[in-house]
């Protein structure tokens, strides 16, 4: 076989051995470079015959040139890989579904507040708002809840570490009902108000959690009776869960802010809903200690109070059983009240 030949399959295959452009350049030196291969053949021509020397010349540039072809189209080839490499490595998956823009809904929790307060609002009721950190004497003394009692473990607290400004223990509002007492002592009566808002327990439960929601109400005057009371929440039960199909009952309790006290269970009388009793609200008339707490004679002023849970009422109204689904943020159980 002609030597010029084999120089050319050899460097075809060293260069086809080459993976890397730098391993390539390294070939190219070996075969096209001033002490390579080629070039000692063209050195060698100087002692030929001048005839000889430029029939030989020829063959030699000619293998040159081919071997020339062969580095170039070897490097077009490994540009081309290596940025076949880069794209499969940036590549989009165009059947992936787009992020989007979700449209933002309202969480089920808040679409009970906000009807709470339009049915309220519409029997002449005002919405206030307070602090979820409360110091102890609005969230329990003011309630007739004196300090070492043990109705303050009714309710187990979120204690801060700190004190406010008149050096009173700081906690996280166990109930909404301190609103009651700021509500009424920068209100003159008659005091018609219901207070929603954010309160914390040490609970954990399918029926209870650490951050939950109540609905504080307030009505105070000079002939405010249990009847009233009876009255007005029956009244906003059958408008909260647009249904006459309930049964609402006042079962004895204590709390030592109310004398006397009750908790309201209700009961759905037919359809889907139809069932059994469930509690959903604390409620009674208010405490004479207490109408003295918000500034009042209580010879002169009496009325009721209730506070009722917004889980409960959410879970009622769209039949939820276990209310951790509203606090775990997954937009498949979140987007089913926003359609
Ligand atoms: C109270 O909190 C009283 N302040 C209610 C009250 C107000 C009575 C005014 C009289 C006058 P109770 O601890 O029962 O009461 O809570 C009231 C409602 O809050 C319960 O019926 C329940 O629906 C809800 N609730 C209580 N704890 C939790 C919790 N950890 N998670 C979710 N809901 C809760
Ligand atoms: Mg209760």
């Amino acid at each position: 076989m002609d030597p010029l030949d084999i120089l050319i399959s050899d460097a075809q295959r060293a260069f086809a051995a080459a993976a890397q452009p730098a391993a390539l350049e390294n070939e190219k030196a070996r075969f096209l470079g001033k002490g390579g291969s080629l070039a000692l053949l063209l050195k060698g021509l100087a002692q030929l015959e001048p005839e000889q020397r430029r029939s030989e010349g020829a063959r030699i540039n000619a293998a040159k040139a081919r071997v020339e072809e062969l580095l170039h189209a070897r490097r077009e080839q490994l540009a081309q890989s290596e940025l076949d490499l880069r794209l499969a490595a940036e590549a989009v998956d165009v059947s992936l579904p787009g992020r989007g823009r979700g449209v933002a809904g309202i969480h089920p929790i808040m679409r009970t507040w906000m009807r709470i307060e339009e049915i309220f609002s519409s029997i002449g009721f005002d919405v206030a708002n307070g602090p979820e950190i409360e110091n102890d004497w609005y969230n329990f003394t003011a309630l007739n809840n004196p300090e070492n009692h043990p109705a303050r473990s009714m309710q187990d607290t979120f204690y801060v570490d700190a004190r406010d400004s008149e050096g009173k223990p700081l906690l996280l509002r166990t109930h909404t009902s301190p609103m009651q007492v700021r509500y009424a002592r920068r209100t003159r009566p008659p005091l018609r108000v219901i207070a929603p808002g954010r309160t914390y327990r040490v609970d954990s439960d399918a029926t209870h959690s650490p951050m939950f929601h109540q609905v504080e109400g307030l009505w105070i005057d000079e002939y405010v009776s249990f009847a009233d009371l009876k009255g007005v929440y029956t009244d906003f039960l059958r408008r909260f869960f647009e249904s006459e199909e309930l049964q609402v009952r006042f079962r004895p309790s204590y709390f030592p802010f109310t004398e006397p006290s009750a908790e309201i269970d209700m009961m759905f009388t037919s359809g889907a809903r139809k069932g059994r009793w469930l509690e959903i609200s604390g409620a009674g008339q208010v405490h004479p200690s207490v109408v003295r707490s918000f500034g009042l004679d209580p010879e002169r002023y009496i009325g009721f109070a209730f506070g009722s849970g917004l889980e409960r009422l959410t879970m009622l109204r769209y039949g939820v059983s276990d209310l951790r689904l509203f606090f775990e943020g997954d937009l498949r159980f979140l987007e089913q009240f926003n359609r």
